[in-house]
């Protein structure tokens, strides 16, 4: 064994031999810090997943879908692709506070359906998680929990154990004896990670690790590790609205973007299997600056009520203001309203918001947003029971977006019977029961439609 002195960046995870004030890779200024790592004489690195491996046909290979677990909680199962892979490994990132513990405490205690969970509990102690379990409801027999930030006794136990389900909450407090540096830093990540992973695939064993995100990202955590493990969901919410969503931003067993959504009660989260039906539970009546538009997300469709509000600038240079939405699609969408519709918004503060605190992220809701912020330049209320879709682009026209057929049904399924959307669309779809379709070739022509 030999001693080393490394400086990594905490930003990044770049290794250099020296110190540097700014790192060459991701250009961070003072993010190295030195660190001591043990290096064996002999190349141990570098050892196999499974060390007898050789080299199979793919047709020789026996996996199939139906080795997914289902045994958790479903809008969790549903964010993974459909159960649970084994031998997957997947970080869950979010803020502080938000509830991560919870959900996989949760998660936890009906994966025990399956065979015995190993709760890690690196941050708080085996007392604070009964109590929180106390308060979930959580009442599981082959629940162990295990509070220890060693990462070797972790390992030690998982082999005792033999666990159908690990989780490690969180992997920025467990540490390895291999490496001198502090819990927390790069190299200690990435080397518990690295561990871990190794033990999920060799074993088999499904395991599910907490990440910290810090609001600078000081601590070089989930960003790195993403590219290590095989599944990153982040768990994110708004601290005014009990809503908390639970989405796959990479996922090498399903389709990212997929969503799960969550309502946080003071016992626990609760599933929330038609999330349309909440977004829209508090849409104002006849009020304008309001509409409704179909989204999807992964490979559901969800209502969501997108508000615009347009009032004369009081001083200085206008404000533009969104929240859920990209600010600079309001931009360019406000500057089509001005040179293709005509508007005179240029003087105007304009403020986008989509309720319930979702982000919308894909252009198939620019139609939406044209239209609020038309209803709130015209203070005209549009049809409440009236739905729209399209993607603008810069000359006014309206494009056609994906999964059109999905997103009519479900505007149907809760009541609206009218939908304006792309005309482009419009020619591969089958007339849906109870809902008149609109094709529409440009902003200005939907408009004409909704306002005339
Ligand atoms: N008694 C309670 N009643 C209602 N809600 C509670 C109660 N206790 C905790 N919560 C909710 O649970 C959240 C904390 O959940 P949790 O500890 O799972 O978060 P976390 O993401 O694991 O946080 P950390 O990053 O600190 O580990 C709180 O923000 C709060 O909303
Ligand atoms: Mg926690």
């Amino acid at each position: 064994m030999k001693q080393k002195t490394i400086y990594s960046c905490q930003q990044c995870g770049l290794q250099s031999p020296k110190w540097l004030g700014k790192c060459p890779d991701c250009n961070q200024w003072n993010t190295l810090v030195e660190e001591t790592v043990t290096v064996a004489r002999k190349g141990g690195r570098t050892v196999p997943l499974r060390s007898e491996s050789t080299p199979v046909r793919l047709a020789e290979v026996s996996a199939s879908d139906e080795d997914r677990l289902h045994c958790g909680i479903a809008e969790f199962d549903r964010v993974l692709g459909g159960g649970v892979v084994p031998g997957s490994f997947t970080l869950i990132g979010g803020d502080p506070g938000i509830g991560k513990s919870t959900l996989l405490l949760q998660a936890a205690g009906s994966w025990t359906r399956c065979g015995p969970v190993l709760y890690v509990t690196a941050e708080e102690s085996t007392r604070q998680v009964k109590l929180r379990a106390g308060r979930l409801g959580v009442v599981a027999e082959d629940l162990y929990l295990l509070a220890e930030t060693s990462l070797e006794t972790v390992l030690e136990r998982v082999r005792e154990l033999k666990p159908a389900f690990l989780v490690v909450d969180s992997i920025q407090t467990v540490f390895t004896a291999a490496l001198e540096s502090a819990p927390g830093s790069v190299s200690q990540v990435r080397e518990c990670a690295g561990r871990l992973m190794h033990l999920a695939k060799g074993e088999g064993i499904p395991t599910f690790i907490v990440g910290h995100v810090t609001k600078d990202g000081s601590i070089a955590g989930p960003r790195m590790l993403e590219h290590m493990v095989d599944t990153v969901l982040y768990f994110e919410g708004d601290a005014g609205h009990p809503y908390r969503i639970l989405r796959a931003v990479k996922n090498r067993f399903g389709s990212t973007n997929e969503i799960g959504v969550f309502e946080m009660k003071d016992v626990g989260l609760n599933q929330v299997p038609n999330p349309s039906e909440l977004f829209l539970a508090e849409r104002p009546e006849e009020a304008a600056g309001s509409v409704v538009v179909p989204a999807i997300e992964g490979t559901r469709p969800i209502l969501v009520e997108i508000q615009a509000l347009v009032s004369g600038a009081a001083y200085g240079n206008p404000q533009r203001k969104a929240m859920g939405i990209d600010s600079n699609r309001i931009a360019l969408l406000v500057a089509v309203l001005e040179k293709k519709v005509g508007y005179a918004l240029l003087a105007q503060d304009i403020f986008v918001n989509v309720a319930g605190g979702v982000r919308l992220a894909e252009p198939a809701v620019d139609l939406g947003i044209v239209a609020a912020l038309a209803s709130s330049h015209l203070n005209r209320a549009i049809d409440e029971r009236t739905v729209l879709f399209g993607e603008i682009g810069l000359a006014g026209e309206v494009r056609a977006v994906s999964h059109p057929e999905l997103r009519v049904k479900e505007a149907a399924r809760l009541g609206f019977n009218r939908c304006l959307l792309p005309a482009g669309n419009l020619k591969t779809l089958d007339q849906a029961k109870g809902i008149q379709l609109i094709g529409v070739r440009s902003a200005a022509e939907a408009l004409e439609d909704l306002f005339n």
